[in-house]
């Protein structure tokens, strides 16, 4: 029978064994599965395990900081890279969801390959692959994913050619929380929302800029924070905002105002393949909404997407 400590027992021998006094590179994007599968590495091979949490400048609000300060705290040999200006070069000017993917997996690339050249003799790439991005070659999960889906974009740079280790690779999601929970992981940190590789590119219509990302990152907070609050974060799947490059009309005072409109977006599922608008309470979207407006600079309109899917993806990009 499959136990979660029988499972952290047998896989930290087994990669103990495996990795022997070699060193293993890993990309941390704050999500459970790259966090579990480091942890586990860690306790195979402490400090040759070196890891790397990129800031790509499409996080959440404080997330940069906030992970890396949890991951410390893990005792993580963990490097923080500010890449920010890096990735916001690399979209100026693109307002295709495909082609801001494209820029946000290449800069991904430059920069972990750039990073990974910094490590003498590093001879393994982890990652934190789970059965279903296996199976499927669509995933939820950061780094990794965007590592497999764009490997073949002109020449394999040079950790492509390391081996790989992946530890979670038979592992169901509900595994994965459980071995995390052996390990003494972080609730907050195995409850995250799926959080998608991209970050708030995909959640900004259009062209990406610093500013946007500032206004959503405030609007996001505010939503999020507000689910926590009313203990809403475990009854949804995931949550988000969408900035839309819509402009609406309104009154503040008796100024006319033409600002920003976005879409707060909550779905209930299983495994994101479908999923159904969470019912959230008429008094929390009230609060939230208010709080938005009066709050962030630059927004005067909150609606909220009340589509399924199919045929509504959970991100609009
Ligand atoms: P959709 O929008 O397709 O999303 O219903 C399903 C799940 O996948 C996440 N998602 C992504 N994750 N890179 C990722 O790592 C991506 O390009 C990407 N697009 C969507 C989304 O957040 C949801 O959890």
């Amino acid at each position: 029978d499959w136990t979660a400590e029988s499972f952290v027992e047998q896989t930290v021998q087994h990669l103990r064994q495996r990795l022997g006094n070699d060193r293993v590179v890993m990309a941390l994007s704050g999500g459970v599965d790259s966090t579990v599968a480091a942890t586990l590495v860690h306790q195979a091979i402490g400090p040759n395990l070196f890891c790397i949490f990129v800031d790509n400048g499409l996080l959440r609000k404080d997330e940069f900081e906030e992970v890396l300060h949890s991951y410390q705290d893990m005792g993580l040999n963990i490097k923080g890279v500010d890449a920010k200006d890096h990735f916001y070069k690399a979209l100026a000017g693109l307002t295709d969801p495909e082609a801001k993917r494209k820029a946000i997996g290449k800069s991904f690339i430059d920069i972990f390959d750039q990073e990974a050249h910094l490590i003498e003799e590093v001879k393994w790439l982890g990652q934190g692959t789970i059965y279903p991005d296996v199976i499927e070659s669509v995933s939820i999960n950061g780094p990794s994913a965007t590592i497999k889906s764009h490997h073949n974009v002109g020449g394999l740079p040079d950790f492509m050619k390391l081996k790989i280790v992946e530890p979670l690779n038979t592992l169901f999601k509900d595994e994965v929380r459980a071995v995390g929970k052996t390990l003494g992981i972080d609730p907050k940190i195995l409850g995250r929302h799926p959080f998608p590789g991209p970050g708030l590119a995909i959640r900004i219509l259009g062209e990406i800029t610093p500013e946007k990302v500032a206004i959503l990152q405030q609007v996001d907070a505010i939503f999020i924070g507000g689910l926590r609050k009313w203990n809403l974060y475990e009854e949804v799947w995931q949550a988000g905002v969408m900035l839309l490059p819509v402009q609406s009309v309104g009154v503040m005072g008796d100024e006319r105002t033409y600002e920003s409109v976005v879409a707060l977006r909550a779905v209930t599922s299983i495994d994101g393949m479908t999923a159904d608008w969470a019912h959230l309470p008429y008094v929390f979207l009230a609060e939230i909404s208010n709080e938005i407006i009066n709050r962030v600079k630059g927004v005067n309109r909150v609606v909220y997407d009340i589509s399924s899917k199919p045929p509504a993806t959970i991100e609009w990009e």
